[in-house]
């Protein structure tokens, strides 16, 4: 199979790691990697495939002899950086919020709509983490009843917020079991044994951002623009694996043993559900691995065609590097790069 000249934009990063072990696990066609980030990372060695690799500055001419640019750096990175790359011929394939919502840039998940990816124009944006854990479930439901409304509230992980986030978890941790006094740097109160339900900036109707992403970019990736669509989006303490509460109206009624069946034929999803033995999906149990963990099916005593269901996935994987990666097959084996 022809390799690719790969290139990761933010690649010191925790989902930028998370493309070098994805890429290695998959054995993606590489032909060459390039790794960069800014300037703080230039000269730093990162290893893929056992090889030992320089991280460069990211600057325009970056992306001279890429086919294929990984981007994981924030929207203001994108912004400005991917269009470039997608001038010299690489498809980039975006991480951030930057592209998501543009009418011409497809947003993938490849479990639902990967038809999309032929129509990019060098761009293809990849979802907001809880977004696309949603649509992987939701969708092969939606196929056989098609869903009117759902809401969603959602737990969702540090890492989520990128490497400080992280750090600063452990270190609010361990100073709340010390005693010791605690100042927020990364979110606007301690995060450490407590729950925030602010991701994002808040807008003017009351909902935060993150929340507004999950509506929007549901509907764009199910072609579903009517889909009634509310979300309350949580941080939670958490390392890794964000968790979703999910109720769902479907057109018709639909069994709980019918929604099991449909899901563990579905692509990418694993139902684990038996609640006799206290079994249904956790954040640890889905941390590094690569699919979407769905339990607790049950009808909605609500709703006559409701159904409720939670949701489990590792966000810097099937949230971010994965799909990303899954894009760039998807593309490649349609022959549409
Ligand atoms: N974490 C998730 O679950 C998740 C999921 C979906 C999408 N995303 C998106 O992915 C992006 C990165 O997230 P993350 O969690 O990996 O964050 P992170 O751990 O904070 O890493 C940020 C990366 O961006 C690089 N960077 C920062 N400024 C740069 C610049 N001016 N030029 C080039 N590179 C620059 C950093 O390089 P230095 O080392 O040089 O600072 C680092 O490699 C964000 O857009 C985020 O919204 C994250």
């Amino acid at each position: 199979m022809k390799g690719y000249n790969v290139a990761i934009v933010g690649a010191t990063g925790l989902v930028g790691q998370e493309f070098i072990k994805t890429l290695e696990q998959r054995n993606f066609p590489m032909a060459s990697i390039q790794l960069f980030a800014s300037d703080r990372s230039a000269g730093k060695k990162l290893f893929v495939n056992h090889q030992e690799i320089e991280v460069k500055e990211t600057t325009p001419d970056s992306f001279q002899r890429v086919d294929i640019a990984l981007f994981s750096a924030g929207a203001e990175v994108s912004h400005f950086f991917s269009p470039i790359a997608a001038r010299v011929k690489a498809l980039v394939i975006d991480n951030s919020s930057a592209f998501r919502m543009e009418p011409t840039v497809p947003l993938v998940v490849p479990e639902v709509n990967p038809e999309d990816t032929k129509w990019h124009k060098g761009i293809i944006a990849n979802p907001n983490c809880s977004t696309i854990q949603a649509v992987v479930a939701l969708y092969p439901l939606h196929k056989v009843n098609p869903i009117k409304r759902f809401t969603v509230a959602t737990y969702q992980a540090v890492s989520g917020t990128g490497a400080a986030a992280v750090e600063e978890l452990t270190t609010q941790s361990k100073l709340a079991l010390g005693g010791q006094d605690i100042v927020p740097h990364v979110y606007p109160h301690q995060i450490a044994f407590n729950v925030l339900p602010e991701i994002d900036v808040f807008l003017d109707n009351g909902y935060t951002k993150e929340e507004q992403k999950m509506v929007e970019e549901t509907r764009k990736i199910m072609h579903s623009k009517d889909m009634a669509i509310s979300a309350t989006c949580v941080r939670v303490p958490v390392y890794i694996g964000h968790s979703e509460a999910i109720q769902i109206e479907f057109t018709e009624p639909m069994l709980p043993e019918e929604a099991k069946r449909i899901l563990a034929r579905a692509p990418g999803v694993k139902v684990v559900d038996d609640p006799s033995v206290s079994l249904y999906p956790q954040p640890w149990m889905a941390a590094g691995t690569d699919k979407v963990f769905v339990g607790r099916i049950r009808k909605d005593i609500s709703h006559p065609n409701g159904l409720v269901m939670w949701v489990v996935a590792d966000n810097l994987r099937k949230g971010a590097a994965l799909n990303a990666i899954q894009i760039a097959e998807e593309v490649i084996k349609r022959g549409w790069l």
